[in-house]
């Protein structure tokens, strides 16, 4: 028995599919029925922040999908390590043997971004279960460019990456490497840095959105300390963003540049480009750069 946590988010809804299509036996953690019933497919109803609600969502599981929620900090304090602490404490609990965790590329435990979360966590779950854990440490994802905020109101592209080229990776790319490493033999000890086939830098990516919208797509480039500077002025806490013009200073540098071989490795076909995420997700991008 397979448990799926974040089988809601951007990673998870790919992997219920591919769960459902081959037959797996696996079972979503959601926070509430309605969700349950609308993924179509069998359902715990639980919360990280309720760990009696975990325990018997984890009833009988031997393999478990760790992903979550993305991490803003709140008080000083990233909620995602309580609530992933949670979980991995009662995947040791239920003596679940294998865990495959989205993680991030690049993470440590000394940021208040998802990096300094992911950090922590990471050698959280090494620790509560020295044999069974395996990383997913994706690039950044092109589902990024649905969200809010990837678009000015004016539909030029907001860039924040200065320069640099990064290899955006599809989060269905993601859910079948976890796919894999859930269904196919164990992969312990091992972190996967999970990236698109190719890097593009923020000019690129938006001739990229041109193509695929006919249209004209300006760059409305941002440097670290103004991203900063206007998360501040939304409440954010300095020391947050302080943290984040830090990371936007390191993919200026090339941080996320590399493309890495691991998507091909474990699927035996390239990772998705950058134009079929586009084309496939065209009436979402409409949306997005057209109507933000
Ligand atoms: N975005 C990127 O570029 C990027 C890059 C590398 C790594 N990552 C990592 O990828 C992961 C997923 O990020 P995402 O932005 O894709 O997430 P997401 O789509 O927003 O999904 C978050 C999931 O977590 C669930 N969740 C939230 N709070 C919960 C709680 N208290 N108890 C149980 N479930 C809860 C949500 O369920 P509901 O439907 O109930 O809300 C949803 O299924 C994060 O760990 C992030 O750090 C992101």
């Amino acid at each position: 028995m397979i448990l799926l946590t974040g089988a809601t988010g951007s990673i998870g809804r790919h992997l219920v599919r591919r769960l459902a299509d081959r037959g797996a036996e696996f079972r979503a953690l959601v926070r509430d029925e309605a969700k349950g019933r609308a993924l179509g497919c069998a359902y715990a109803v639980g919360d990280f922040d309720d760990p009696a609600s975990l325990t018997a969502a984890f009833a009988g599981v031997d393999r478990l999908f760790l992903g979550g929620p993305g991490a803003l900090p709140v008080d000083g304090e990233q909620p995602m390590v309580r609530q992933l602490t949670a979980a991995i404490g009662a995947a040791a609990a239920a003596g679940v043997e294998r865990v495959v965790k989205v993680s991030v590329w690049h993470a440590s435990p000394d940021s208040l971004l998802a990096q300094g979360a992911h950090g922590v966590l990471d050698r959280r779950l090494a620790a509560a279960l020295p044999g069974g854990w395996t990383l997913l440490q994706p690039s950044g994802f092109l589902q990024n460019l649905l969200a809010p905020g990837a678009f000015t109101p004016d539909g030029r592209l907001v860039g924040r990456y200065g320069g640099a080229p990064v290899s955006h990776i599809d989060t269905r790319d993601i859910a079948e490497c976890a796919e894999v490493l859930l269904t196919g033999p164990p992969r312990p000890g091992e972190s996967f840095v999970l990236t698109g086939p190719q890097a593009l830098t923020d000019r690129e990516l938006a001739d990229r959105v041109a193509h695929a919208l006919h249209r004209p797509v300006d760059l409305l480039p941002l440097a670290p300390d103004e991203v900063a500077a206007a998360l501040t002025a939304q409440g954010a806490p300095p020391a947050f963003t302080a943290d984040l013009a830090a990371l936007l200073r390191e993919v200026a540098a090339g941080s996320l540049a590399e493309v890495t071989t691991a998507v091909p490795d474990l699927l035996g076909r390239p990772a998705r480009p950058v134009d079929a995420f586009l084309a496939d997700h065209l009436p979402a991008l409409r949306t997005a750069a057209d109507h933000p």
